[in-house]
């Protein structure tokens, strides 16, 4: 039941989490699906929804930078620089766990993924229950994330007490995750924050991610964010074909996107599931620039393209 942010229905939100129940929340990224983060059934409940694998962790939401410390055993410096300068926003730290969280949050895992929301319902609804949320986007698995309250899978819908509507997402893409377990910090998933003003923040280049090393970060996969129909990447979209197109659109069914970074993240997955609904077999989207800025867009339309269904990226 899709509901408007309202005190009574953030309050009434706020009490079904507490009470172990699942609610649809807005963040600027994407819609999450979340569970109060001490409750191990709750959180083991978004896993069946979503038909998550087990092994893939939940990011853990906060309403202020000082409740980290409440899920995290270890604050480092490079973490305290981070949440300084992007909190709230749509950066995730990777820090050591604290023993009590429920292992089920983390998916066995000795770290812990954090990261404070800047949306206001977000914010409201954590305070509202009194605990960390943990909330991964609000599809099913990979499936494209929902960047509106109508967006949200008919599945999830179905099992979620309320969906919270925040209105579009503003940033559209999911969060940027960082590594800060290692000596070296290192991004896992680029996103929201770019990798330059990460390393202008910190003062030092991230790590390079080795061959191989997506295993370390468990639920990275080749294939993700992904529409049912198949994605190609072409320079030039084929006249009348779906797209996602930078010049005039040659019919209908193709969306002329933004030449900017930002506006194009933010546009994409509405975008790309708009032209999923006319079930062709391909959606061609034209390359954007191959440049550093647009490191998370590129991202996502690679693994929206990728043919390998599940298996484990190595
Ligand atoms: O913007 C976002 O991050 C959104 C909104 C709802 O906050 N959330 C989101 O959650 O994208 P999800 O579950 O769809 O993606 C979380 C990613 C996964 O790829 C997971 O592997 C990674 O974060 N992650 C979570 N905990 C981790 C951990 N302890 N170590 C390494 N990676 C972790
Ligand atoms: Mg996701």
């Amino acid at each position: 039941m899709i509901v408007q942010p309202t005190p009574e229905n953030l309050a009434r939100a706020g009490a079904a989490l507490r009470h172990g129940k699942l609610v649809v929340m807005p963040t600027e990224t994407v819609y999450g699906v979340a569970a109060d983060a001490w409750n191990a059934e709750a959180v083991m409940r978004i896993f069946e929804i979503k038909e998550r694998p087990r092994e893939n962790p939940i990011i853990v939401h906060v309403a202020h930078p000082e409740e980290a410390q409440n899920v995290a055993a270890e604050f480092n410096e490079a973490a305290r620089r981070l949440t300084e300068r992007f909190w709230p926003g749509p950066l995730t730290v990777v820090v050591p766990k604290r023993e009590e969280l429920p292992k089920e949050v983390t998916a066995g895992a000795s770290t812990v993924a954090i990261r404070m929301p800047a949306h206001q319902v977000a914010l409201d609804l954590i305070r509202a229950c009194g605990c960390p949320i943990a909330a991964p986007s609000a599809n099913r698995f990979m499936q494209l994330s929902p960047t509106s309250a109508e967006a949200v899978d008919a599945r999830i819908a179905e099992h979620v007490e309320f969906i919270l509507d925040g209105g579009p997402c503003v940033v559209g893409l999911e969060s940027t995750v960082v590594d800060l377990t290692d000596e070296t910090p290192r991004i896992l998933r680029p996103g929201g924050v770019s990798r330059a003003d990460i390393e202008a923040c910190l003062g030092t280049s991230l790590g390079v991610l080795p061959p191989g090393a997506l295993r370390r970060s468990p639920g990275m996969y080749q294939r993700h964010y992904a529409p049912r129909s198949r994605v190609e990447i072409v320079d030039v979209a084929p006249p009348g074909s779906a797209a996602l197109v930078f010049e005039e659109p040659s019919s209908e069914r193709q969306i002329k996107m933004p030449l900017d970074a930002a506006a194009y993240g933010a546009a994409l997955y509405r975008a790309l599931r708009t032209l999923d609904m006319l079930e062709d077999e391909v959606i061609y989207v034209e390359a954007p620039p191959d440049w550093p800025d647009w490191e998370a867009v590129y991202d996502r339309l690679r693994k929206a393209s990728a043919h390998d269904h599940g298996s484990l990226a190595s």
